[in-house]
């Protein structure tokens, strides 16, 4: 096809620009690498800014703690199906990295002595489960947006070339190996080739295929998509956390910060109903338990009003606290909700909040190419578009900011180590023909007034995988949400966009976002319905037990042809032998 694509060569391309991008591209820059980073969004808009609570990290600044107890939290809470070599790592490298960001200068609060202050975030204890511990290293619940301006400034000092609003549409890869990216600008509909020698993708969840999420417009699984459609498996998809505190019909995140500074969550009769399901840990349990107990509560006629949800109750913390500690989601409780939080009890529910799943790395963030380990060459993956595994079946709140640090940092690192090995590869401009055949098709379909607006297979497809593949799934429900998928699959090939512009074309993006969306929920949801156990975030409600005989082991799953191909990977166990996770 004779379309004109600019062409830019670099030595490192990073797609993606929330932190685990920009760490990466600070590592890079800091090595004097020829590195360019590509973003749909600007930089500091990256979803790295919705996490609120802070980043776990056992620095015992308040009372003792150590990083081998946070390890044992994040292998209980995943369920056991973390791969734990890479949990240790995480865990010991989140201290210093937590000192390095301080020394970058993170506005972190702090205790009256001026050490960087900490909190509790649920399922994080002391020695091994004894009781609830302070490990939440915060700045107020700005923390994302923080680190964000942190890693940003920093990469600017260092002259790193930013892309933004270049929307990343392919991975070229050559003879098993990634060499470029393929990327739309937005601003002018023009395509752009980014040849280089090493590629990480840094891209974000896939929390956009559910009607209720605390996720921003952008978290399509870009990256995720990309990687499927070029051979490369995902890993555990089917595992998709849902936090307990989401507002009711908007899904906007109410950081379980609140639950940790004392929030309780109360149904009805105003019962504080956790209580009665984990005694220990009370409203702080890991968040796939306390969303089962929502809906629990709801379907034994116990919400608010007999309706689907209850209340988050912060009345009782006072205005210095919500001012101090919590001052965003309390400003979006009153703006969205026109509630006084201080005074009156706030509306919740589950939301889909993040993908376990991912592009499988390993905690090197080196890319996977199959479930025997073997290497995808020049191609890492770090924060939420990846799979190391850290957070198995269920991840701790406050461990996502410490996979997009460590490991965003890591794949930096490890891309510097492979330069002097990886080359550049001469890209034919043929290797660009898939994706403008898709963007030519939604354009040409532009002119059928018989074709479905994209927007109602959107809303279908978010029905379908909120109602069949959420908090509670059974075998006929995702069959049903995967047949409704097999259609979406056919009916996008026809769909319609109505904006056929060049410039600013939003719409044609939302389309393949859309695109990409519909694959990773036929994915999650074929993962869901082949998984009969139930283990973290995946709850078979017609196979109710975690079953370590048949299943403590990751999902593989690829494209072949127009099937999935499931393979299986041992989980790494090092220390901790899995137990029922009782709280
Ligand atoms: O609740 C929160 O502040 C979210 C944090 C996280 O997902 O780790």
């Amino acid at each position: 096809m004779a379309i004109q694509l600019t062409r830019h060569t670099f030595d490192a391309v990073i797609v993606g620009a929330g932190g685990a991008g920009l760490y990466g591209a600070l590592e890079l820059a800091k090595a004097g690498v020829n590195l360019a980073v590509l973003t749909k969004l600007y930089p500091t808009r990256s979803h790295t800014g919705a996490a609120q609570g802070g980043i776990g990290a056992a620095l015992g600044n308040l009372e003792e703690d150590s990083w081998e107890w946070h390890a044992f939290d994040t292998c209980k809470g995943g369920d056991y199906l973390t791969d734990q070599d890479a949990v240790e790592f995480m865990c010991r490298e989140a201290v210093e990295t937590v000192i390095e960001l301080e020394h970058l200068g993170l506005p972190f609060s702090r205790t009256p002595e001026g050490k960087i202050a900490q909190r509790r975030f649920g399922g994080h204890t002391r020695n091994h489960g004894e009781g609830p511990v302070r490990r939440s290293c915060y700045a107020a619940d700005r923390t994302g947006h923080m680190i964000l301006q942190t890693l940003y400034q920093g990469c600017i000092k260092r002259n790193v070339e930013f892309f933004d609003e270049f929307h990343v549409l392919d991975l070229i890869m050559d003879q098993g190996a990634a060499h470029g990216v393929l990327a739309y600008e937005i601003k002018t509909g023009a395509l752009h080739l980014f040849e280089t020698k090493g590629v990480i993708f840094a891209t974000g969840g896939s929390g956009r295929m559910f009607s209720i999420t605390s996720n921003a417009h952008a978290l399509t699984g870009d990256g995720m998509a990309i990687a499927l459609n070029n051979g490369i498996p995902l890993e555990d998809m089917e595992f998709f956390q849902f936090h307990p505190t989401g507002i009711y019909k908007m899904g906007i995140l109410l950081s379980e910060a609140a639950r940790g500074e004392g929030g309780i969550v109360r149904n009805h009769g105003g019962e504080r109903f956790m209580q009665r399901y984990t005694p220990t840990l009370l409203d702080l349990a890991p968040r796939d338990i306390v969303s089962r107990c929502i809906y629990h509560e709801v379907r034994e006629g116990r919400g608010i009003d007999g309706k689907d949800y209850v209340h988050l109750d912060l009345t009782h913390l006072g205005r210095r606290v919500l001012d101090e500690k919590l001052p965003d989601i309390t400003e979006f409780v009153r703006t969205y909700m026109g509630l006084e939080p201080a005074t009156q009890m706030i509306p919740i529910q589950p939301t889909a909040h993040y993908a376990m799943g991912g592009i499988p790395t390993d905690k090197t963030s080196r890319v996977l190419a199959k479930a025997d380990g073997a290497k995808v060459t020049g191609f890492y993956a770090a924060g939420e578009c990846a799979c190391v595994s850290v957070h198995g079946a269920n991840r701790l709140g406050t461990n996502s900011l410490v996979d997009i640090l460590v490991f965003g940092r890591q794949a930096g690192r490890s891309l510097k180590e492979d330069l002097p090995r990886l080359s550049f590869s001469s890209i034919a401009d043929t290797k660009a023909d898939q994706a403008i055949e898709l963007l030519e098709r939604f354009r040409a379909n532009a002119r059928n007034p018989h074709a479905e607006p994209i927007g109602q297979l959107r809303d279908e497809m978010k029905r379908a995988m909120m109602d069949l593949c959420g908090v509670y799934r059974t075998q006929e429900g995702l069959k049903q949400c995967l047949r409704r998928i097999g259609d979406l699959r056919e009916r996008i090939r026809k769909a319609r966009i109505m904006d056929v512009s060049a410039t600013f074309n939003t719409e044609i993006l939302e389309a393949i976002e859309l695109h990409n969306l519909i694959n990773l929920s036929w994915v999650t949801a074929a993962g869901a319905l082949r998984r009969e156990e139930s283990r973290g975030g995946h709850f078979r409600e017609d196979f109710p037990k975690r079953d370590d005989a048949q299943w403590l082991n990751h999902t593989f799953c690829a494209l072949k042809g127009n099937d999935l191909e499931f393979s299986s990977k041992p989980v790494t166990i090092t220390r901790f032998q899995p137990q029922e996770r009782k709280y």
